[in-house]
């Protein structure tokens, strides 16, 4: 195959991806699976067993969700002051709040006296944490208010130093709050990097900004997390075949959810942390995502952006390591028109081979209650675990993560192929026109999206880069 070479393309800047990597040791037989990681994808092959193994589980959770930026919630979900919400980095508990100084906080889920979990319910409002063991109780700012007998029992106790811990960082993008574990490293808009020229287009589309409605939606499955990251990073080979039933009885247009080899769709692959799948259509055609034009505010956008916008029904991408987004137009009645909705999905870690799906359903904040409730219920219907579209695509990932956790696929070093778009493997080729960030190739015949994804699993992993580019006849 040609020479990897980031540095030699046209579209990249040649600086290094900013998702960062932890040092926890892990043993040899781990080690080995991750490197011959690195050396297979740089030829497009991935060893499945990354995808179910106990170990790499455990290394994932200290190297990948314990170093990186990642999603917690949005700043809609906790309007008021004393709102909260239990979220999770990696499989660690944290309380996702609203101080009543109204500062938004994520702190461990843990008591400070003998360490129980503090917050009982899912979400609520509450000036106070009262910890159900022996009654220590916390200020929804992470401060120990009450301990039970202090005078008699820690009569010399500085509450100062026993309140709650927290995250050591947490940012806010337009109202996308992120938090890492790590106490050094790149800022949120530092790590986002590029992507931001594309999530500015989903959260600046609507007059007012987007909203969450209603509570996130989750649910467990046998598969592993990464099969939610790669798919959405984006393949959209899969819609035609996977999602075929959904645009037969209706629930969708195959123009605009795409099919393989559809010439209106642009996958773009480095973007830093992300990568993203684009369904265009014409500009003119000012879709902008099914939204009606009185909620679409396009004045925060460049003119590229906003003629992306516009040409755009569908569009997917993820951000490193487990954040997705769709946004899409679509329906769950095949006599109403399309309606946009925004879905954040995160993909979070259970167990080798196991995750827990969340999907948040946004809308313009703008919008009527009534459009509001449509955009919801066309989400229901299409990404939520009733959905039509996410229903089919979690039936085959269980598959994924059934052989990847097979002795077979160990004892033979099973890979599976991720070769399309590499050399002569597809007839993809960069859109050079395309005025966006990263690189957009002209069709989604082309997986770079998903290499780049498990390039930044295996930078995290590792510390290595892999280096995946693009073969010099499409430089
Ligand atoms: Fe919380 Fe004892 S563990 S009060
Ligand atoms: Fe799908």
């Amino acid at each position: 195959m040609a020479t990897e070479d980031r540095d030699a393309c046209p579209h990249d800047e040649g600086e290094q991806p900013s998702v960062g990597a932890g040092n926890f040791e892990i043993s040899d037989r781990a080690e080995q699976i991750i490197q011959r990681h690195g050396e297979a994808l740089k030829d497009g092959r991935l060893p499945a067993k990354v995808y179910n193994d106990e170990e790499i589980h455990q290394a994932e959770l200290r190297r990948i969700f314990g170093q990186n930026w990642v999603f917690i919630g949005h700043e809609t979900e906790i309007p008021e002051p004393g709102d909260y919400s239990q979220r999770y980095i990696g499989k660690d508990p944290f309380i996702f709040v609203r101080g009543e100084d109204d500062e938004i906080r994520v702190l461990f889920d843990s008591c400070t006296h003998h360490g129980s979990k503090l917050c009982r319910a899912e979400q609520g409002n509450s000036s106070h944490f009262r910890c159900p063991y022996h009654g220590w109780t916390f200020k929804n700012t992470g401060d120990l208010a009450g301990i039970p007998l202090k005078h008699q029992a820690f009569d010399n106790l500085d509450p100062s130093e026993w309140g709650m811990s927290a995250a050591p960082r947490v940012e806010n993008y337009k109202g996308m709050v992120f938090a890492s574990l790590a106490e050094d490293g790149p800022s949120l808009e530092e790590y986002l990097g590029d992507f931001k020229w594309y999530l500015d287009i989903h959260l600046d589309i609507a007059k007012g900004g987007m909203e969450v409605i209603g509570e996130p939606h989750r649910w467990r499955a046998d598969s592993d997390w990464k099969s939610g990251s790669d798919n959405f990073s984006a393949d959209s080979y899969h819609t035609g075949v996977a999602h075929r039933s959904v645009f037969e009885v209706g629930f969708g247009s195959e123009e605009i959810s795409g099919t393989a080899g559809q010439e209106t769709q642009r996958h773009v692959t480095h973007i830093d942390s992300g990568s993203t799948s684009l369904r265009l259509l014409k500009p003119e055609d000012e879709i902008y995502f099914g939204y009606p034009k009185e909620y679409v505010d396009t004045s925060k956008l460049s003119d590229a952006q906003a003629d992306v916008a516009a040409a755009c029904g569908a569009a997917t991408a993820t951000v490193f390591p487990n954040l997705s987004f769709i946004h899409l137009a679509a329906t769950n009645d095949p006599d109403k028109d399309l309606d946009g909705f925004l879905s954040l999905r995160q993909w979070q870690p259970a167990g080798p081979g196991e995750m827990e799906a969340w999907s948040w359903v946004l809308a313009p904040a703008a919008a009527s209650d009534e459009y509001k409730q449509r955009a919801y219920d066309v989400a229901l219907g299409t990404f939520s675990p009733s959905g039509n579209f996410e229903q089919d695509d979690f039936a085959v990932w269980d598959g994924i993560a059934d052989a990847a956790g097979s002795v077979y696929a160990e004892q033979s070093n099973f890979e599976m192929n991720y070769q399309m778009g590499l050399e002569q493997a597809s007839s993809a080729s960069i859109d050079e026109d395309f005025q966006g960030p990263g690189v957009a190739w002209d069709t989604n015949l082309e997986e770079g999206t998903c290499r780049t994804f498990h390039g930044n699993w295996h930078k995290a992993m590792s510390g290595e880069d892999v280096g995946m580019s693009y073969p010099e006849d499409h430089l």
